[in-house]
């Protein structure tokens, strides 16, 4: 008999919307392991987010990534109350955990699946297929910076890019990795007419690394025109390579042109697995249709797909993706922002449905 893998999954539900996509989350997972024998999933919850912030100051315990680190990985729904600053609670969670785990790639499909909504005009699915890697640990996100003469009128607030050698060098090997596996282009997203050290930076380490991998055709776009370009040209990139804060950007753009934001998921990861890596929907918590069963769940089951494949499962990471892409053609589950009428919960009973009987 094979030998059954269980995998411990911290679950972070966080704010509004959060806790319904990760239940749904959950559900495939457990799904999961109910047809298949050689898997199974232990699940771990922790309460933090704003709520829990409001009760006892902190977002999440002080020991938090030391409980988290025996895990194999973390399924994380959304993060941020209006009642509470954004910064004060994604720096308190969210980004805590992406940079104290060292979770320096953030994976983040823009793919059009079949059956998925598009609000522009192209020639076939297969045209919106990129990947985005997406820089997940410096630069914009650095969290350095100060303000100074705070009420005075020469009032000044600074907020520093950090672009070192060691985090654009790991970002752009991943990268260049992805795209020679996937015989696919590989484009930087820069901005280095304006930005003219930390981006100008950026642009010789893309070049120096790629003299490492003649066989990748690259290209290097601004990030003005990228944006223009992925709404007008989609099939222009395949792999794109950027930088924290243009990688947030674009991914939202890029959430809009293939399905919306309840179709995107991303996938924090330290690829060396010394610190386990989170799995996320890009979205917010949603605080518009919080609380209302509402909430698409697919961008969440799909990063469970993402989580799959991180841990070297091609079958399941595969099978949820088509499962995604039946539900979506078939148009009998899907909730609001897909035109359908369905709940939250209801969604997620029919994916995981298909994932144990097999259609
Ligand atoms: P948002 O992504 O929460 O919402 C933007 C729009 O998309 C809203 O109209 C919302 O209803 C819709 N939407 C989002 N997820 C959806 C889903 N699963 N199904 C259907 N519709 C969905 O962005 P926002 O409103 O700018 O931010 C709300 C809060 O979330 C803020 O506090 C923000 O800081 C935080 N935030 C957290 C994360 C995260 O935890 N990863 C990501 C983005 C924003
Ligand atoms: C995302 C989010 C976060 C980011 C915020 C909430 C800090 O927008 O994951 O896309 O900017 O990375
Ligand atoms: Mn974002």
């Amino acid at each position: 008999m094979k030998e059954k893998r269980t995998f411990k999954i911290a679950v972070i539900p966080g704010d509004g919307v959060g806790s319904e996509v990760s239940a749904e989350g959950v559900k495939a997972l457990k799904a999961i392991a109910h047809a298949d024998d050689s898997l199974d999933f232990e699940f771990t919850y922790f309460p933090w987010g704003c709520d829990y912030y409001l009760k006892t100051g902190k977002m999440m315990d002080e020991d938090g990534l030391d409980r988290l680190s025996s895990h194999d990985a973390i399924l994380l729904g959304a993060v941020g109350d209006p009642k509470v600053p954004d910064h004060i609670s994604l720096w308190g969670l969210l980004l805590k955990i992406r940079k104290g785990f060292d979770q320096y790639v953030n994976l983040r499909p823009v793919k059009l699946l079949k059956g998925a909504p598009c609000p522009i005009k192209v020639d076939a699915d297969s045209d919106i297929d990129m990947i985005f890697v997406r820089e997940n640990s410096e630069g914009e996100y650095s969290g350095r910076g100060r303000w100074i003469d705070k009420g005075k009128p020469s009032e000044t607030a600074i907020q520093e890019d950090v672009f070192s050698r060691r985090g654009c060098e790991r970002i752009m090997a991943y990268a260049y990795e992805l795209a020679s596996r996937e015989g696919k282009t590989l484009t930087s997203i820069t901005k280095s007419n304006a930005m003219n050290y930390s981006m100008v930076f950026w642009d010789e380490i893309f070049k120096e690394t790629g003299l490492k991998y003649p066989q990748v055709k690259t290209g290097s776009c601004l990030v003005d025109a990228a944006s223009m370009f992925m709404v007008k040209n989609p099939k222009r990139f395949q792999v794109v390579v950027t930088s924290n804060l243009f990688g947030d950007i674009l991914t939202d753009l890029g959430a809009a042109i293939a399905g919306g934001m309840g179709l995107a998921a991303g996938a924090n990861l330290n690829p060396e697995k010394k610190y386990p890596s989170m799995f996320e929907p890009i979205h917010g918590s949603a605080p518009d249709i919080a609380g209302q069963n509402k909430a698409n769940p697919l961008a969440t089951i799909w990063a469970v797909s993402q989580m799959m494949d991180f841990f070297g499962n091609e079958k399941w990471a595969k099978r949820l993706i088509e499962i995604i892409e039946e539900v979506l053609c078939e148009k009998k589950a899907l909730t609001p922002d897909m035109g359908g009428c369905a709940t939250t919960s209801e969604v997620g009973d029919e994916v995981a449905r298909r994932i144990i009987e097999g259609r």
